[in-house]
């Protein structure tokens, strides 16, 4: 193991669930983003650490980089994975509770990470077992590890997570990657400015979360008038999903579309992120730019969960 990583801090993450970006300080958030430094191109892989090792990925709602890139870290570090990518072809479908799967998949894993539809729901699936749990997104709620990748890849841009302006553009009501890096960024004392359609405004719960906190984020609807000042922009993708009347995601869905033209107003160096997938709120014109760091925060994705599983099984190369 790297003399770098403080031991004290390597304690505190083994067998640990990960379900929330509010459940992490600053300084453990930062120990993380340091630990996946060890792990960016191959890091860790040739030692095959997590040999023997099986992560079950317990899929309720659809996904690509969380599933993929979460499998990919563990087969890359030796282990292995179980899973199912579609809560219609596991039990669950006969009515088994979550609870039950849990207590079951237990018994043929080291770790499990869970992506369900229902807020909490990574938090009931922690309190049913001794592994170690990681949230893959629940419901509007949270997506942690999401949070990890977006500043691991904030710092490699920018060279630090602290003292940025960052905006937030999109569905910041049901974007669950928007608020667990909201969150965060705010604990790590960054200007926020949150730009959505005022239909798709932050939960009132986090806005007065973050005013306890002493941070107070600027709303507004205008893009433009938002961009220039900025560091860092985090897109989302208005969440068709998660609305109940079709109406009312028919009157917002095409709020906002970043392209060239609108990013003219944007300072150099703004950094664009966004957890993707997108649908239309980034024009692909946009992908060529300098700043478009979106396919990169993408791939960081298994660097960092390569650290977070090494971290929580408790063998580091
Ligand atoms: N960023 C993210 O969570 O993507 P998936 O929905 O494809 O996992």
């Amino acid at each position: 193991m790297t003399p770098a990583l403080d031991p004290a801090l390597v304690d505190r993450f083994k067998g640990r669930d990960i379900l929330s970006t509010r459940d992490f300080t600053r300084e453990e958030i930062l120990f993380v983003l340091d630990a996946a430094r060890l792990f960016a191109d191959g890091g860790g892989e040739e030692a095959r650490p997590l040999r023997g090792k099986v992560l079950a990925t317990l899929f309720f709602e659809p996904s690509t980089r969380t599933r993929l890139s979460f499998e990919a870290a563990i087969k890359r570090l030796g282990g292995n994975t179980i899973g199912f990518a579609d809560a219609g072809v596991s039990s669950a479908a006969k009515g088994e509770s979550l609870h039950d799967t849990v207590r079951v998949v237990e018994g043929y894993c080291d770790a499990i990470v869970i992506r369900h539809p229902r807020e909490g729901a990574a938090r009931l699936a922690a309190e049913a077992t001794r592994l170690p749990v990681v949230n893959g997104g629940d419901g509007s709620n949270q997506h942690p590890t999401q949070t990890f990748i977006d500043l691991y890849t904030i710092r490699e841009a920018r060279g630090r997570v602290s003292g940025l302006h960052i905006g937030f553009l999109g569905d910041l009501k049901y974007g669950r990657a928007a608020h667990a890096l909201i969150t965060a960024a705010a604990a790590m004392g960054n200007r926020l400015t949150l730009v959505s359609p005022v239909e798709l405004r932050l939960p009132g719960s986090i806005m007065e979360e973050l005013k306890e906190a002493g941070v107070k984020p600027v709303q507004t609807s205008d893009l433009e008038a938002a961009l220039g000042d900025l560091d860092v922009l985090y897109v989302t993708r208005i969440q068709q999903e998660r609305f109940h009347d079709p109406l009312e995601y028919e009157r917002v869905r095409n709020a906002y579309r970043l392209d060239r033209k609108t990013l003219e107003g944007a300072g150099r160096k703004l950094s664009i992120l966004h957890p993707l997938p997108r649908v239309r709120e980034i024009d692909p014109e946009v992908d060529a730019m300098e700043g478009a760091l979106y396919f990169r925060q993408a791939h960081n994705g298994v660097t960092v969960r390569k650290a977070l599983l090494s971290l929580l099984l408790g063998v580091l190369p």
